[in-house]
């Protein structure tokens, strides 16, 4: 699409809070690919914000550009003002950055229970692992029941899950979500929903990746929508639901 549609200055509002993650100008390449073009974007504290946008307009690599997965060719990611665009996955991660990547990533042969302590590589104090253990069981009693088996054979609502458990293992600040509705069934979609705001009641602050807007709308505060690697438009969740013409027109599928 040629014509250049947003940010509409109309639906952008002043928002509460800090700011505790910026995106700021980013462009990626994937070898002479160009994924991101120039992407700009807030989230802050105490926010779910979401990222909307068809298959392929730049939303897994733009959370991956944050987790350090993919580096910024240009532009800049700031955790409360400091870049963290050089750093190391593994450093973002420390800073209490975490992604939960598309397709879950859970580990054959290992059962729940590693799984989700594999999480907490970056927690030294192995009380505060158990904790954080208990606290996962706690959101998902699934889990815990099935703590010794592999953790591949889960099913998939069960694999979003260890994937989630697994993320909050290191006592997440931000969480990057990436399409954790994919492939689950209504029921499961509901939990899944009902759980990331129960984390961001608790004080996550969350960047939820979604190709099901009308979902993310209801959950989130903010949103944007990403184009061929360009925000195409931003607003508060809440005014871009109301308006059924831009969820048909930039949002595709929805329910
Ligand atoms: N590993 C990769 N190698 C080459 N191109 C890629 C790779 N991953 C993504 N792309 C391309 O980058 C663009 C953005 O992809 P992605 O961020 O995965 O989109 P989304 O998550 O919105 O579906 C697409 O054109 C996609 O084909
Ligand atoms: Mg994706």
């Amino acid at each position: 699409m040629e014509t250049y549609i947003g940010p509409d200055p109309a639906l952008s509002v002043a928002r509460p809070g800090n700011v505790r993650l910026s995106i700021r100008d980013v462009e990626a390449f994937y070898g002479k690919i160009q994924a991101l073009r120039g992407v700009s974007l807030d989230v802050h504290e105490g926010e779910i914000v979401t990222l909307l946008g068809s298959n392929g307009a730049g939303k897994s690599t733009t959370l991956k550009t944050v987790s350090g997965l993919v580096r910024a060719q240009r532009g800049d990611v700031q955790l409360e003002g400091a870049s963290i665009s050089k750093l190391a996955a593994h450093e973002i991660a420390r800073r209490g950055v975490v992604h939960v990547p598309e397709g879950r990533h859970i580990l054959r042969g290992l059962t729940v229970k590693e799984n989700l302590e594999l999480g907490a590589f970056t927690v030294k104090d192995s009380a505060v692992r158990r904790q954080r253990l208990n606290e996962v069981y706690e959101l998902f009693p699934i889990l815990h029941e099935r703590r010794h088996q592999d953790g591949s054979l889960l099913s998939g609502g069960q694999q979003q899950m260890l994937a989630m458990g697994r993320a909050l293992m290191h006592g997440p600040s931000v969480m990057l979500l990436d399409e954790p509705s994919m492939g689950l069934a209504p029921k499961l979609v509901t939990d899944i929903m009902r759980i990331i705001k129960r984390l961001n009641e608790a004080g996550t602050t969350i960047l939820l990746v979604e190709q099901n807007a009308r979902l993310a709308l209801r959950l989130a505060h903010y949103a944007y929508v990403i184009e061929n690697g360009t925000i195409r438009m931003q607003g508060e969740a809440a005014r871009l639901r109301e308006d059924e013409s831009i969820v048909k027109a930039y949002l595709g599928m929805g329910d």
